[in-house]
């Protein structure tokens, strides 16, 4: 894996988009009461960044390129992502994604989603709904020539499982989700959320940076519910990436 932290100014930023870069000369051109730069940005980012910046990866031998915000903590890539995105790089073989159902919670900015399309599976990104033009937008800039088109959904955690993803139809081979346990109070519910779809041949993998007491807790839970065990440990940023799947006795 590859990261650049590329801070580019946001005019090369808004015409970096190749369908823009007309769009980007003829607003420049014909506007001159405001400034250009609004303008320009108006045409084509999401509402939810005002203030953006773009990370580059490169995951499986595929350039992503993630558009973040500081607008919403769910827009910035998490260590977990990076943990998690390198454990599946790293590990085909162990968990081979290809044509495989995969389910993200809480996606955040979708790098995790990304990794799992170009791996091959077949993708259903999730997160609130304030996060989801965000992901979208990274989603399919990111994977429009992959087999599998992934799908961006909303998804509060324990809200509304039963109506919106019926387990008649929906079962899904991997759970992933980083750094979806931190200080907030919505714990139970993610909990109640990972039960909900960690079916029998589920396999969960959770990669989370550990800081508080809570996390811990979290991981006490779950591995009271589920067969839990670690399966990597990134000292540098205190992410551990944990598989749980169902009991079996
Ligand atoms: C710390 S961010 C991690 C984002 C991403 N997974 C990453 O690692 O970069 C936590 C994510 O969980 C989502 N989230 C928080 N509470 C949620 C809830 N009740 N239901 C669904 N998603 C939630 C947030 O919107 C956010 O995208």
């Amino acid at each position: 894996m590859q990261r650049a932290t590329d801070c580019q100014a946001v005019e090369e930023a808004a015409c970096e988009e190749p369908s823009d870069s007309e769009n980007c000369t003829s607003t420049a051109e014909s506007n001159s009461d405001s400034p250009v730069i609004l303008k320009i940005l108006q045409n084509w980012t999401p509402t939810v960044s005002h203030y953006f910046d773009k990370e580059h990866y490169t995951y499986a031998g595929q350039h992503i390129v993630i558009q973040e915000s500081i607008e919403h903590y769910g827009a910035v890539v998490w260590p977990g992502a990076l943990a998690l995105s390198q454990y599946l790089e790293s590990n085909q073989e162990r968990f081979n994604l290809k044509d495989k159902k995969v389910l993200e919670i809480g996606a955040g900015t979708g790098l995790v989603s990304i990794v799992a399309s170009i791996l091959g599976a077949y993708v259903t990104a999730t997160d609130l709904p304030e996060v989801l033009e965000n992901l979208s937008f990274n989603i399919s800039r990111n994977t429009h020539t992959n087999t599998h088109k992934p799908e961006v959904r909303k998804l509060v955690w324990g809200e509304g499982l039963n109506e919106d993803f019926p387990l008649s139809t929906h079962h899904y081979d991997f759970i992933l989700a980083s750094d979806v346990v931190y200080h907030h109070t919505a714990l139970d519910a993610l909990l109640a959320t990972m039960v909900y779809f960690c079916q029998p041949g589920t396999v969960l993998l959770w990669a989370n940076k550990f800081r508080f007491s809570t996390d811990y807790e979290f991981l006490e839970q779950l591995s009271n519910v589920f067969d839990t065990s670690i399966l990597a440990e990134f000292p540098e940023s205190n992410v551990k990436l944990l598989k749980a799947t169902v009991r079996e006795n």
